[in-house]
């Protein structure tokens, strides 16, 4: 069933496998795709799954965590990004964009040049106890002027080739700010209720679609709930899914809101090296899977071949998206789908996404049995 395709909207993906989207700080200093980028996505595409998600690519020039990200907030990124997304069709893989906006998570970056970064909410530093600065409030023109980034950046998606884009709605950036209570304090239009909280993902919703056409797939990573007590409750982000299937969506990937102090309280969770451990949000795409009528991606833990089969043979998703074992083996479903029924060899250490935080480019930091790691 796991290599059987499926479709997203007008899409059809060869199989259930979806790479999660993985930043890979690797794109040429100002945004362009790079010619390592392409590498990477050649062997990720050679190596059997379905759909491949991008990194995040920035929708606004200043709405970025790194200078070494992708952006698509110009023309310019057209050419290179048809590049990756040819790549990946000539090794029979579909390529998806993840539109991002960092929100106050701009302050890693900006706080170095003396600016303050923005988000839904007003902060002085030190007020949040899961936000390391401080922030502005959004005005009313500058989230009008992102939603209608968002729309510009699906069309250059769709323009490169691309096969859909997935807005990035979780793990502490933008739309995961606006939905939480905790980040989103405003009483206007855009906070309050849940149906305030939401608005940011509706408005930019019609501004994709308007750009990208009733076809092109649109796909959200929603984070269902936040890390820690106090944040976005899960009644609500499953409320919040359903509302945004109903908008049109085209598939939802479920996974978390903001994030707590510890690993624990991530989206990437360490030490996934009993299946115990494994498929922690599965419980989410479960009840996600039963408020919508489109097609569900499961992400979180996923490391054995049998209990992906089990969640999409029970109904629970219909998809199973990857990210940390593909860093260290792009090749594992292709082995798969040969008969290989191993585990991967990924430990969850989370030392990939430590090391990208020093500037580094992705890469797995664990040497592979009787090779000395690549320090290159
Ligand atoms: C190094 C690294 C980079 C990531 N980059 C992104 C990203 O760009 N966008 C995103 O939505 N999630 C990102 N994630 C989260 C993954 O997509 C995924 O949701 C999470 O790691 C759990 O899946 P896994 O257990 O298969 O790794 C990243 C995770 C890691 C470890």
């Amino acid at each position: 069933m796991l290599f059987t395709p499926a479709r997203i909207n007008t899409l059809e993906v060869p199989n259930r496998f979806v790479r999660s989207a993985t930043y890979d700080g690797g794109a040429e200093p100002g945004g362009i795709v790079s010619d390592w980028q392409m590498e990477l996505y050649r062997a990720l595409a050679q190596g059997g799954v379905g759909l491949i998600v991008s990194g995040i690519f920035h929708v606004t020039k200043d709405g970025r965590i790194s200078p070494v990200q992708n952006g698509l907030f110009d023309d310019r990124f057209i050419p290179g990004l048809t590049r990756l997304a040819q790549a990946a069709h000539a090794q029979g893989a579909k390529l998806a964009v993840q539109l991002f906006h960092a929100g106050r998570e701009t302050h890693r970056w900006k706080q170095y040049k003396g600016e303050t970064a923005s988000g839904p909410s007003a902060l002085a530093e030190g007020q949040d106890p899961y936000f390391a600065g401080a922030c502005l409030a959004m005005g009313e023109d500058d989230i009008w002027a992102t939603v209608e980034a968002f729309g510009q950046a699906a069309r250059r998606a769709k323009e490169a080739g691309c096969d859909g884009v997935q807005l990035h709605g979780a793990h502490a950036y933008l739309l995961a700010q606006f939905l939480s209570p905790q980040a989103n304090r405003r009483q206007d239009a855009w906070g309050g209720g849940l149906e305030g909280r939401l608005r940011l993902h509706q408005e930019i919703y019609h501004a994709v679609r308007q750009q990208v056409g009733p076809d092109f797939p649109v796909m959200i990573k929603l984070g269902l709930a936040d890390g820690f007590a106090g944040g976005l409750e899960l009644a609500e982000g499953l409320e919040a899914a359903s509302r945004l299937a109903a908008l049109g969506f085209d598939a939802i990937e479920v996974s978390q809101g903001l994030r707590g102090a510890h690993y624990a309280e991530t989206e990437f969770r360490d030490r996934i090296v009993k299946r115990e451990r494994e498929g922690y949000f599965r419980g989410w795409a479960r009840q996600v899977k039963q408020h919508v009528a489109v097609p569900v991606m499961a992400v979180g833990g996923y490391r054995s071949l049998d209990l992906i089969q089990e969640v999409v043979a029970s109904g629970d998703a219909d998809f199973v998206a990857l990210s940390r074992p593909l860093i260290r083996e792009p090749d594992l479903v292709a082995s798969w789908r040969a008969g290989e029924e191993r585990r991967p060899t990924c430990i969850s250490c989370n030392k990939c996404f430590e090391n990208l935080l020093t500037g580094a480019r992705l890469r797995c930091m664990v040497p592979m049995k009787g090779e000395a790691l690549n320090r290159q």
